[in-house]
């Protein structure tokens, strides 16, 4: 008994010291401390973005020695990777959010922020322009604040982490008819148009066709994205639909169309098999070696193994295939066109510094490097400069940051934690390395392990508890169908 007593005790003195973390990281993150002013004497550091390695970076960077500006049309960092689950309403859209702001006011020096686009840059004077435009209004007005005179903004230091685009390859129609899965907006407008969907498929005076028109809902890439989203929209008829519109469920169908041989080619066969057989049980069609080639606003144009092209009606069309890079990481590559001579990005060097600029850095999906454009990879490149900033400025010796780079630290290596995605019906496949061999797995165990492993990657506690909420909320509630 004396042991038992010794045990509740420890239980007591962990969920005591558990909740005084938690009681004092809330109190914090509303009641941030005063900050030191601009100072006119330090360097201008400007990051461009605020994906995963513009966030990151900020998040470990020592604004004592800098001052930081970051500009970047998104005021939030959004937690990319559980996206697909906002599309079906499997978690609320902020819970993956994190404002930029808070961020910066828990940092030691001032950070100044602006909602803007940067559309060209003057490397000789080292000036950027900047669009007064937020990602939304690019989305509504098609061109934001551009009737406004651009703003410069002189930097000594850049950091360009601006991601990518949705890659269209020039499919026609796709711009006009078809959904993203790249930003916030892009998951509302997918909830928006699936509900359309199902509630015009409700209507009585509608012919059959029209309604399996309505009701088939199509993916269009077997990568990470397409296979998540198509994963979680499964989930949506299977747990909710079914109830809600018992009458339609069964019309509704999801075809994948996939150009390659098979779904997921940078994960381990086993788990494209697992994969292609979880979702034959979730009648969900693959359609490999097919190739969109027009989508319209009601019908989409495939090529199909033989060659032969077939004309395919739909009524929600998801375009997951991948990226390319942003106008502005263009602009900057045309300034060094002998050496940045790659479409796809930016060439960097083993410490990130972009070829053949000067105090120029970039990360993330715009630069290129030996390394797949992952979530993952940005984020350890942003906590690395980051680190290389802190150490190198606190050395009053130092005059040239960019030069002294590879006399003072080691290149940038990044280490993989594995991939891991999210298949429908509460499985997950995770391709992880173990030493220096690879452990594959697939099913529900995964499953956990996905959601764990998630949970801890999100940014603060405050999105933690909100994804936490919103999951124990869908297993007792189920999925929000309202249309917004
Ligand atoms: P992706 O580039 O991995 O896959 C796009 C797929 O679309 C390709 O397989 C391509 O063959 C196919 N495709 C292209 N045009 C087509 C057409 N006209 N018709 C039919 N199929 C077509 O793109 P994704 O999934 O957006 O991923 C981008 C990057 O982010 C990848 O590096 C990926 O590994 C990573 N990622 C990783 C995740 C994870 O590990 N859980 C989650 C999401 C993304």
């Amino acid at each position: 008994t004396s042991r038992l007593r010794q045990i509740k005790r420890a239980v007591y003195a962990v969920g005591l010291g558990a909740a005084s973390y938690i009681g004092w990281s809330m109190y914090q993150t509303r009641n941030p401390g005063e900050q030191e002013p601009f100072d006119p004497s330090k360097k201008t550091l400007v990051l461009l973005g605020t994906g995963w390695g513009s966030t990151t970076m900020l998040k470990n960077l020592d604004t004592t020695n800098f001052n930081v500006v970051v500009v970047s049309p998104r005021n939030y960092f959004l937690f990319t990777p559980l996206l697909p689950s906002c599309t079906v309403g499997t978690l609320e859209n902020r819970s993956i959010m994190e404002p930029v702001r808070l961020l910066m006011r828990h940092k030691k020096r001032e950070v100044k922020f602006l909602e803007a686009s940067c559309i060209d840059i003057d490397v000789d004077s080292k000036q950027l322009l900047l669009e007064r435009r937020s990602s939304s209004d690019a989305k509504l007005t098609g061109k934001g604040g551009a009737d406004e005179e651009p703003l410069k903004l002189n930097y000594d230091y850049l950091v360009v982490g601006v991601g990518g685009t949705v890659n269209t390859f020039g499919t026609p129609g796709v711009e006009e008819h078809a959904c993203f899965l790249k930003e916030m907006d892009d998951a509302r407008q997918i909830r928006r148009r699936l509900m359309d969907s199902v509630e015009k498929a409700s209507f009585d005076d509608i012919t059959e066709a029209e309604r399996d028109r309505l009701l088939h809902m199509v993916v269009v890439g077997g990568g990470p994205t397409g296979i998540e989203y198509a994963g979680e929209l499964h989930d949506f008829l299977e747990d909710d639909l079914s109830k809600w519109y018992p009458e339609l469920v069964d019309r509704v169908r999801i075809t994948l169309v996939e150009a390659l041989p098979n779904v997921l080619p940078a994960f381990d066969k086993k788990l494209i098999s697992f994969t292609q057989d979880t979702f034959k049980e979730n009648n969900i069609s693959i359609l490999t070696r097919t190739m969109v080639k027009e989508v319209k606003d009601k019908t989409f144009i495939v090529q199909n193994p033989d060659g032969s092209r077939s004309e395919i009606p739909y009524g929600l069309l998801v375009w997951a295939t991948g990226i390319k890079a942003q106008p502005i990481t263009n602009k900057i590559r045309q300034k060094f066109p002998e050496i940045q001579t790659n479409g796809r990005g930016l060439l960097v060097d083993e410490y990130l510094r972009v070829k053949g600029a000067k105090d120029i850095w970039a990360i993330g999906d715009c630069a290129l490097s030996s390394y797949a454009p992952l979530a993952q990879v940005a984020s350890q490149q942003g906590k690395w400069l980051a680190r290389k900033f802190n150490h190198l400025s606190n050395d009053d010796l130092i005059t040239d940051l960019f030069l002294q780079m590879n006399a003072k630290t080691r290149p940038f290596k990044y280490s993989s934690q594995g991939s891991l995605a999210y298949i429908g019906s509460e499985k997950a496949i995770a391709d992880l390395p173990f030493f220096n061999r690879n452990i594959t797995a697939g099913g529900v165990a995964t499953f956990w392990f996905w959601k764990s492993a998630y949970l801890s990657e999100l940014l603060s506690l405050r999105n933690r508890t909100r994804v936490a909420i919103d999951w124990a909320n869908r297993w007792l509630y189920g999925r929000d169908l309202s249309r917004e």
